[in-house]
Order: structure tokens, then C-alpha cells, then sequence
């Protein structure tokens, strides 16, 4: 195993009615901004149990955070931040309202250009606002991790950025508020932590047993459950375990002292930034066809993910490689997410124009090795 810190200071408070609690893990002081989505936590009263839990604060609000979240509503709500005097701000969403909130609460401590932070990946970040989240779409673990992704539809890029100031204070994760969700959305809480999962462990052995057994029993709960929570919508015990496995996938744990791989990651982003396409259908399209890609280099682990998570042990090594890759994709496609670029009107013009973004962005070394080039990406592309 490799050296490794692990930090996370997140607290978590988990299931039925925890909306309730909010009023104490806010400072008696503190001056309040919401932040939300497009109005899905109006009509769902995921807001109203907010209000009615911070009942006699002056609160102010901010809404219509899009998927996706974009750089110039989030410079909207850093002049509001200013404008009132905020000291604490509280997410009410999703991946893309929490990681919005995070660019605000650094943007809003940050004297240069908001910009740089994107482009440093974080790294001129050196203080930002306190915040909490009420997370109502389990998928990212934004609500648990210190990262954020943003788009800026002008200069046609979607970066991420990480900060050890941009963890959670706390987040609130009532399952019973995943109830509305459409099929859609919570198929994409099922194949966007399935691929962090995945990013963090189908690279190379390095003795680390705990990470590796961990990462294949939250693989193996998302394949269950998965498909049984778009069954049976209204089943708590099913949204409950899946809301926490989401969090699991991406809270650093798992990740702790391995390799990790984020190149399915970096190129769903441009495929996002290109079309709007939601963000784990583009994992959806391009993972199945990294690992056919990579399979030397990534061949132990494919192995021990066909034989682990997918209980595939015979034929020859290619042939269970094959049949591990075949068993992803119809993990995908059973959730209703198709996993062909055509599918989602990518055409030749289109996989030129991600190399290229690939290129500006300086994703041009990816993969556990750092060897997964443009190039290779462009083959992977035109090969998914
Ligand atoms: O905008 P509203 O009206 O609120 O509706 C949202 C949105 O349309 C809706 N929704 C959320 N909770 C709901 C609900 N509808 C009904 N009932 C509820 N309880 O769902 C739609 C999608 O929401 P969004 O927040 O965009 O989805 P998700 O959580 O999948 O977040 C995606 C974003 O997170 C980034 C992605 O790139 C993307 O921008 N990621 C962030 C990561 C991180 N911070 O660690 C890691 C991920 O890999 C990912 O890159
Ligand atoms: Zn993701």
C-alpha cells in the first residue's frame, strides 16, 4: 500500500427526519444563504423542512443553480455573499448544488480572479465560508468529499477543483427525500458512483486488501440495488443503503493509499461540456470502452473485478475480461443508460472537438500511469 493522508472532517447525520436538526449545526450567529437548484427542493418541501427548521433566522436565498452548475450563477450568488454580509452557507440539492456552493464559499475568500481557482485546480484556494448541505440526489458524494465541478459555457469547459477548505461542515442525508426522484436521476446515482468506485480501483494491485475488498462490496450493493430501487421506488431501507453507498464511493476511504485513474471521469467532462449530457451517462459511454482499451495494463485487476464483483471465473484471461466488460454494460444499459457516443449525437466532428478540449484543458496525461494521452483517448472515443 501506498503512503497515504486521509482527511475528512464531514459529519454526517443520516435518515428519517434529520431536516429537523438543522437549527444546531449552524452557528446562533451566522447569517444564512440557502442555495438551491432549479426548483425541484420547492416543489418536493425539502425547502419547507429547511425553512421550518431554521424558523426565526433570517435567511436568504438563492436558486436556480443548474445541472451542471455554471461559473457565471455562481459569481452571481459570490456578489450576493458580499452584498449581505453571509457567513454561512447551506446547499440544498444535489452533486450540482453543493458543488456550486463549494466554488462559492471559495470564490467569496478569494481576492484574485474566480477564475484561477478552476484553473489551479484549487490550489490558490487558501481559506473559504463555512457550509452544510441537505443533499437531495444521492450520487456525487460531493456531500462528503472537498471537490466541485464547474462549467463555463462561454469558454466551453467543465474543470474540477478540490480544496481541503471546501469540505462540508455537515450534511444531512435523509433518504426519504430521494423519493421524487425521476428514474433518471436515480439511475445516474447508481452508475456515477459505480464508476468512482471504479476509478479508484480497477488500476493496478498494490497489496492493499482492505481498499480493494471494500471498493468490490460497494460495487456489488450498487449491482442489487440498483435495479431494485427503480422497482420499488418508495422502499426506505433500499434508498437508505443506496444514499449511503454513494457517499461511500467518494469520501476518500476507498481511495486511501491505491492508484487511481479519474481518465473516464476527465473525458465524460468534455463530452458534458460539449452537449449537456448528464454527467454518468457519459461514464456509462466511455468506461466500458477504457477497460477493452486498457486491458494490459489493467489486466490483474480486471481479473480480480471479473471474478470478485462479477463472480466470472471461467475461460481463458481475455475471455473473462470480455465477459466483465459485457456484464458493465448491461448493468448500464438494464438501469435504462446508454453506453454508445452515438447514442448521445456524438459524431466524428464532435470526438475531434473533446481531443482538442482535452488538449486546452491539460488532460493530457491520464490514467494511473499518466500515459492515457489525447491520442488514446480519441481511439477510446471512436472505439465506444
Ligand atoms: O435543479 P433541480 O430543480 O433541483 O432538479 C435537480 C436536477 O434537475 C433534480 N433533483 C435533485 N434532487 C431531486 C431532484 N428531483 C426530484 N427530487 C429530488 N429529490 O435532479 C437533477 C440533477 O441534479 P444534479 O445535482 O445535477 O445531479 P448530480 O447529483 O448527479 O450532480 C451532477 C454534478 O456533479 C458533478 C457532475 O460533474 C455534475 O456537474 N460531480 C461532482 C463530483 C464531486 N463533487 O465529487 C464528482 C462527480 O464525479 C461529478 O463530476
Ligand atoms: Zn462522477
Amino acid at each position: 500500500m501506498n503512503n497515504f493522508d486521509f482527511y475528512n472532517p464531514t459529519k454526517i447525520l443520516f435518515g428519517k427526519g434529520r431536516i429537523a436538526d438543522l437549527n444546531d449545526q449552524i452557528p446562533t450567529d451566522a447569517k444564512v444563504l440557502v442555495l438551491y437548484g432549479g426548483g425541484s427542493a420547492e416543489r418536493t418541501g425539502v425547502l419547507a423542512q429547511v425553512r421550518e427548521a431554521l424558523a426565526g433566522r433570517t435567511l436568504i436565498e438563492f436558486g436556480g443553480i443548474e445541472p451542471n452548475p455554471r461559473f457565471a450563477t455562481a459569481l452571481k450568488a459570490v456578489d450576493l455573499v458580499a452584498e449581505k454580509s453571509i457567513t454561512f452557507l447551506l446547499a440544498v440539492g444535489g452533486g450540482s448544488v453543493i458543488d456550486a456552493t463549494k466554488f462559492i464559499a471559495a470564490a467569496s475568500k478569494y481576492d484574485g480572479d474566480a477564475w484561477d481557482i478552476l484553473t489551479s485546480r484549487g490550489s490558490v484556494v487558501t481559506n473559504a465560508l463555512p457550509f452544510g448541505t441537505v443533499l437531495t440526489l444521492p450520487a456525487t458524494a460531493s456531500e462528503m468529499n472537498s471537490g466541485a465541478v464547474i462549467t463555463n459555457s462561454e469558454k466551453g469547459a467543465k474543470l474540477p477543483f478540490g480544496s481541503p477548505h471546501c469540505f462540508p461542515a455537515f450534511s444531512m442525508l435523509d433518504p426519504e427525500v430521494t423519493y421524487t426522484l425521476p428514474d433518471r436521476q436515480i439511475a445516474n446515482g447508481v452508475a456515477d458512483p459505480f464508476v468512482h468506485v471504479i476509478e479508484q480501483y480497477l488500476t493496478y494491485p498494490v497489496n492493499a486488501p482492505i481498499q480493494d475488498g471494500f471498493a468490490e462490496t460497494l460495487m456489488r450493493t450498487l449491482i442489487d440495488l440498483g435495479p431494485k430501487a427503480l422497482a420499488s421506488p418508495k422502499d426506505y431501507d433500499i434508498r437508505a443503503n443506496l444514499m449511503w453507498t454513494a457517499t461511500l464511493a467518494l469520501n476518500g476511504l476507498i481511495g486511501a493509499g491505491v492508484p487511481q485513474d479519474w481518465s473516464s471521469h476527465m473525458i465524460g467532462h468534455e463530452i458534458t461540456a460539449l452537449n449537456d449530457t448528464d454527467h454518468a451517462r457519459t461514464l456509462a459511454v466511455v468506461l466500458p470502452s477504457l477497460m477493452n482499451d486498457q486491458r494490459g495494463p489493467k489486466r490483474v485487476k480486471l481479473l480480480q473485478y471479473a471474478a470478485n464483483v462479477w463472480d466470472i471465473r471461467d475461460g481463458s484471461d481475455d475471455e473473462r475480461i470480455d465477459a466483465a466488460i459485457a456484464a458493465t454494460r448491461r448493468f448500464f444499459e438494464e438501469l435504462g443508460i446508454k453506453t454508445r457516443l452515438n447514442d448521445y449525437d456524438v459524431d466524428a466532428s464532435g470526438i475531434d472537438h473533446i481531443v482538442g478540449a482535452l488538449k486546452d484543458h491539460g488532460m493530457t496525461a491520464l490514467g494511473e500511469h499518466g500515459d492515457i494521452t489525447p491520442d488514446d483517448a480519441r481511439r477510446i472515443l471512436e472505439a465506444a
